[in-house]
């Protein structure tokens, strides 16, 4: 396998897959930079070596259509500045021979959106599963997908991926480009280095007691991870909005907070297997709660009530929005004294002012923790704008990029985008 480091971009072009999705406010103005960060020494390694990079990335979710709210225009500018030097835009990603032709040593050039053509994920659109034809649409869309990472492996010699964050899709920049170029002409990059190093930290030297803690809204979406930590860890926290569907299973009034009603046994599930495991499970016993969150500002309305209350007895008319001071005092007592430690999820709507007190207790003892020597790694675009919000970022040890890349490979499943690489 080729090693970035052993590699000389003079005179070469290089087609960089990063993942620049990063958070955007109203006016279109980054909000995290952590990911363009990350992906600079990678990028500085190729125009310092005398060679010239194409820089392609997905934003959001546009589905295959062109749409201006995920322009990745919005960022050219901040690159730029990032970068230390001007970044021309390709306004067309699939149509960017000339400008990539035309570029010389030294000079960058984005590419706009790859999501913006169905062929960059691979999935047929318009054509419902059970549709007699999808099978045949799916077998067409995987050969213009083929047709589409040719065209964008055309554009240069070799081919990083740095795309840490999009390293478990199986996309055609992240994966089926590298079919494209031999194994001496494509790599990982300096990012998608670390970050595996960094699972690899926790997967296979963990250093006990293991504290892992999960937050977010839904139980649904972390249940893989979840089960899979409990075959690893000493103690498992789990916060957020998921607090209320765990209090629903056991029969507690959650008021309005949000819930998955048909994840109760789920839920159930999930508590038995922690004991059967030895694991101990920390959940909030208390909570903030509000009758007027306006989610579109991320402010409390006027002349709304915040109270505390025990998680499994709200009000009704009232939702949990941030764990209460009980509960903060249970995570930071959990995480006291762990080796290694594992956080992906806030513990509340840690986005409006009032709300962030359970996710900063959780930061702050996750740093407590790694000034005593623990390994710590935080995962997941939120808990990565909390402990930035907190000014956290440099007493955790690890902050990945990634959040759905990082939580499987911690399940320990393959990567498709590092696997294209090492074969
Ligand atoms: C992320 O934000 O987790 C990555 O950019 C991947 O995005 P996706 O979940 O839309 O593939």
């Amino acid at each position: 396998m080729q090693n970035i480091d052993n590699y000389s971009f003079a005179g070469k072009k290089a087609i960089v897959r990063v993942d620049f999705n990063v958070p955007l406010n109203e006016e279109g103005k980054i909000t995290d930079d952590t990911r363009i960060r990350g992906a600079l020494p990678t990028l500085k390694k190729v125009l310092a070596d005398g060679g010239a990079l194409i820089i392609m990335s997905h934003m959001g979710k546009p589905k295959g259509k062109v749409n201006a709210k995920f322009s990745l225009s919005q960022i050219v500018d901040a690159v730029s500045e990032k970068l230390g030097v001007p970044v021309q835009f390709a306004p067309d990603c699939a149509k960017a021979a000339e400008a990539a032709a035309a570029l010389k040593a030294g000079e960058v050039l984005m590419l706009e959106n790859l999501r913006f053509y169905p062929e960059e994920e691979g999935k047929p659109v318009g054509i419902d599963k059970a549709d007699p034809a999808y099978e045949e649409a799916k077998k067409a869309m995987k050969a213009s997908q083929k047709e589409f990472a040719k065209t964008l492996a055309s554009y240069a010699d070799c081919y990083i991926n740095d795309a840490f964050g999009t390293a478990h899709r199986k996309h055609a920049s992240t994966a089926v480009i590298a079919d494209y170029f031999d194994a001496d002409n494509k790599m990982l990059g300096y990012l998608m280095q670390k970050e595996v190093q960094a699972v690899d930290n926790v997967l296979s030297n963990i250093k006990r007691p293991f504290v892992a803690i999960m937050g977010g809204s839904k139980v649904s979406s972390k249940i893989g991870i979840i089960e899979n930590l409990l075959g690893k860890v000493d103690k498992l926290i789990l916060c957020g909005g998921m607090t209320y569907t765990f209090s629903k299973a056991h029969g507690g009034e959650i008021g309005d907070s949000i819930v998955e009603m048909d994840k109760l046994d789920v839920a159930l599930g999930v508590e038995e297997l922690a004991k059967k495991n030895g694991v101990e499970l920390v959940l909030g016993t208390d909570c903030t709660a509000t009758n007027g969150l306006d989610f579109g500002t991320m402010s409390v309305k006027e002349g709304a009530e915040i109270i505390t209350c025990p998680s499994n007895a709200v009000p009704a008319g009232f939702e949990g929005v941030d764990a209460g001071v009980e509960s903060q005092k249970a995570f930071a007592a959990a995480i006291e004294g762990a080796k290694t430690i594992l956080w992906n999820g806030p513990a509340g709507v840690f986005e409006c002012d009032a709300f962030t007190a359970g996710s900063r207790a959780i930061g702050e003892a996750i740093a407590k923790a790694t000034a005593e020597g623990a390994f710590s790694l935080i995962g997941g675009g939120d808990s990565v704008a909390c402990v930035n919000k907190f000014g956290l970022a440099d007493q955790v040890s690890y902050i990945s990029t990634g959040g759905g890349a990082l939580l499987e490979a911690i399940e320990g499943k393959v990567l498709p985008g590092v696997a294209a690489i090492q074969g």
